[in-house]
């Protein structure tokens, strides 16, 4: 067609998706199993790996199942591994998180052994895993999360962890000044070299709802004294401010996929690089919706991956991190 004697459109997009040697030559977001981040789970006293029935595909580790996935995942090129543990005693105080032989310390050991400097590990600095009422803290005796007790036990919590050997610990209960706190604590007993991976924007999210079945919590309440709430970005901001000043090397949005937009600002407003984690409900809704054949699954797995990273996250926390560096390349 013409207007005015000129063709139209002038401007044709499609020309640059006209093949795949094209439409490759213009991508502007590449996903590789070095961005991605394998979180896993260990469990004390288990001797056959578990299946987490609302997360097919992942499992609840022995330590020597963890040794063998987490080799896997490294020869796989994933770029590093995110540890969660499951103690076999929980108590008031979460006091196997600080145990110099606790579940989560040897976990870090045997990971570090198995993977030598060739993948980056991580674990969880939170204390909802070893608590026995299930809170991210400890509590007062009215039963509310402590702030500045919690932190103490977090300083405790991550001199543990670097003295198993973790590389990167990653502080996720959203206590006001856990990064400082730990910071201090892991310079003052000669650990400046342990990065921190902030949990910056940790909202109280549904999206957590199988992680509960991965590490068998059972909470009674809610984290939305600590958490932050869904409606808000502004809130987010003012996180990364805090995280930055006390010292973050790396910052996180999570869940990943419904908070997009807070991955971006993020991004734009800080040179740190930014991570996003793609949570069990995220996985799970993509599981559940492929099996009934509702959803093409390898396809629905990479564009949600691509997506995360498109807004703006260098680092991608994912269940599916393996089987996507088996197909992707380091
Ligand atoms: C807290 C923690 C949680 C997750 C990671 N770290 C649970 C929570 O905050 O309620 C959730 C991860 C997921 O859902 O995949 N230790």
């Amino acid at each position: 067609m013409t207007i005015d004697g000129a063709a139209f459109p002038a401007a044709r997009p499609r020309r640059l998706r006209r093949t795949e040697a094209m439409r490759s030559l213009v991508r502007e977001t590449r996903l590789a199993g070095s961005d991605l981040v394998l979180p896993m789970f260990v469990k004390e006293g288990l001797t056959e790996p578990q299946p987490i029935p609302s997360m097919p595909g992942v499992v609840q580790h022995t330590p020597a199942s963890l040794a063998k996935a987490a080799a896997e995942a490294v020869s796989a090129g994933v770029g590093g591994l995110m540890l969660f543990a499951v103690p076999e005693h929980r108590d008031a105080l979460g006091t196997q998180a600080t145990e110099p032989d606790g579940v989560l310390q040897r976990a870090i050991r045997t990971t570090v052994a198995e993977t030598g400097d060739d993948a980056v590990v991580m674990a969880d600095l939170c204390l909802d895993e070893f608590t026995d009422h299930g809170h991210c803290g400890v509590l007062t005796p009215s039963g509310a999360v402590d702030n500045d007790a919690t932190l103490e036990r977090y300083a405790a919590m991550a001199v543990a962890q670097a003295e198993a050997g973790v590389h990167v610990v990653g502080p996720s209960g959203m206590m006001d000044g856990q990064v400082g706190a730990i910071r201090s604590a892991l310079d003052a007993a000669g650990f400046a070299d342990v990065a921190i991976l902030a949990y910056t924007a940790k909202y109280a999210s549904a999206f957590y709802g199988p992680f509960r079945d991965a590490v068998e919590s059972d909470l009674a309440g809610d984290r939305k004294t600590y958490q932050q709430d869904p409606p808000n970005g502004g809130e987010a901001m003012r996180e990364l401010a805090l995280d930055l000043a006390e010292g973050a090397d790396i910052v996180m949005v999570k869940p990943a996929t419904a908070y997009l937009d807070i991955v971006r600002r993020i991004r734009e407003a800080t040179e740190v690089p930014v991570a996003a984690y793609q949570v069990s409900g995220e996985y799970a809704m993509v599981e559940a919706a492929a099996a009934r054949g509702w959803l093409d699954r390898d396809r629905t797995v990479l564009e949600t991956l691509t997506s995360i990273r498109r807004a703006g996250a260098s680092v991608v926390l994912s269940y599916w991190a393996t089987e996507v560096a088996q197909r992707l390349g380091r």
